[in-house]
């Protein structure tokens, strides 16, 4: 399978809750399609420690959107990833994944200019070069049309016990509330998409799931 598939790019649409262990598949599925993997999630992730780096309250929508309107995003790729530039910063893992970063962003991931700003950004990406993309909109907002979604999810337990044992502090209860009830865009099942529960699944198996889907969506 080619990543442009005649004239329209291959699309790949995966959602699901935190920790669900999407962005493990969608990197795996990316690799074994030769297309770029992206994380929706680091550039909600990137403008929400701008916001932090700059004392804005990341609850005051006003004062982040008038900080958003003044932000350059830069959406690039290095060796297969996205990577994402913001306000001529280039992002690091050091600083997507800080515990600030994590108590602000589903806050600034909220607001409707917010989303708006960035769900422009990634059509525009995936449009110009085929991309694997996981979030959680992506099936339902960013590629309605694309034929391949998969929602990837996990029991909170398990949700949560992946988290700790990545030793990072996060508050993934909280950020799965927030995120379904929100008004913009909520989690959702897209319409139409796969559902994997990966709880007692390894992450060949999800990943094989997913790729006999993209190579014969007939059958699934
Ligand atoms: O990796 P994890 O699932 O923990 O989160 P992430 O994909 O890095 O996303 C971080 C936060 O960004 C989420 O909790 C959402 O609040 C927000 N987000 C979003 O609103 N829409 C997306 N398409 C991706 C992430």
């Amino acid at each position: 399978m080619q990543p442009m598939e005649g004239k329209d790019p291959l699309i790949i649409a995966i959602d699901g809750p935190a920790a669900s262990g999407k962005s493990t598949v969608a990197r795996r599925v990316a690799a074994e399609l030769g297309l770029v993997f992206v994380s929706s999630g680091e550039m909600y992730r990137a403008f929400a420690w701008w916001v932090t780096s700059k004392r804005v309250d990341p609850s005051d929508a006003v004062a982040v959107v008038d900080l958003l309107v003044r932000t350059d995003f830069v959406c690039g790729e290095k060796e297969g990833l996205g990577t994402v530039a913001v306000g001529g910063v280039p992002m690091t893992r050091a600083e997507l994944s800080a515990p600030e970063v994590n108590a602000a962003v589903s806050a600034v991931a909220a607001i409707p200019e917010v989303r708006e700003r960035l769900v422009a950004e990634q059509r525009r990406y995936g449009l110009e070069r085929g991309v694997v993309m996981e979030g959680r909109d992506i099936g339902s907002v960013v590629f309605p049309d694309t034929p391949h979604k998969f929602y990837i999810d996990a029991s909170p337990e398990v949700r949560e016990a992946r988290r700790r044992a990545e030793g990072i502090a996060d508050s993934i209860a909280k950020r799965d509330r927030i995120d379904s009830s929100r008004s913009a865009s909520p989690l959702v099942v897209p319409d139409g998409a796969l559902v994997v529960d990966s709880s007692e699944l390894s992450v060949d198996e999800v990943v094989a799931r997913v790729l006999a889907a993209v190579r014969e969506p007939a059958r699934r």
